[in-house]
């Protein structure tokens, strides 16, 4: 996904490496669950996943800035980034922790907690949030009953928001997965949630926090 610079950004972080902020980070890397894929092959084993991982760090580990890619690949074969595949991280690139945290922190398409299979992106640039983008999230947060950062417990969805989409002039925009709804008005919110669910949409509430 193109955008500003800086955009996916979390304000008020930093990471403590400036090389990694030059790396030019796309969003669409971040969303392979290789772990929970749809197709007929088999989960892999926690021992197959840290083989994959490592196998990545030894490609990475010598190359000026290794620490983003190395993450943006954990998360997609882990789908998400728990704890120890940090230190593991950490302690391979020979790494402070608290580094490896920071950036983590720092990039708001991390995730330490598992996604849900659908991540739904809410745009609250200027464009979006003066024709009603706030509303649209509103109205997304009370029918799947979960807040910003949250999965719903059946891990059909997760919930953030975006500074742009590129696509002002249709504002107010939101995203799921790849595609872009454009022109979004609250009321339309339960028809496209239930474009994901093969059960019939939820009631208001009725589903809560999972992460
Ligand atoms: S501000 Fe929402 S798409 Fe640009």
């Amino acid at each position: 996904m193109s955008g500003p610079p800086n955009e996916g950004h979390n304000e008020g972080h930093h990471p403590a490496d400036a090389d990694q902020r030059t790396i030019d980070l796309k969003e669409s890397d971040m969303g392979e669950e290789v772990r929970q894929c749809a197709c007929c092959c088999e989960e892999a084993s926690e021992e197959e996943l840290l083989e994959r991982l490592d196998a990545v760090i030894d490609e990475y580990q010598d190359k000026p800035g290794a620490l983003i890619p190395v993450l943006q690949m954990a998360q997609g074969i882990y789908g998400y980034l728990p704890e120890a595949t940090l230190k593991h991280i950490a302690t391979r690139l020979r790494k402070p922790y608290s580094e490896v945290a920071g950036v983590v922190g720092f990039y708001s398409f991390f995730s330490t907690v598992p996604r849900g299979d659908n991540v739904i992106r809410v745009c609250l640039g200027t464009a979006c949030y003066v024709r009603g983008g706030k509303a649209v999230l509103d109205a997304i947060k009370s029918r799947l009953g979960i807040d910003v950062g949250e999965t719903t417990e059946d891990r059909v969805f997760s919930l953030e928001v975006a500074r742009c989409f590129g696509a002002c002039g249709l504002a107010p925009a939101m995203s799921i997965g790849d595609e872009v709804y454009k022109r979004v008005r609250p009321s339309r919110v339960p028809e496209i949630l239930a474009k994901y669910r093969e059960t019939a949409p939820v009631e208001e509430g009725a589903l809560n926090v999972a992460g």
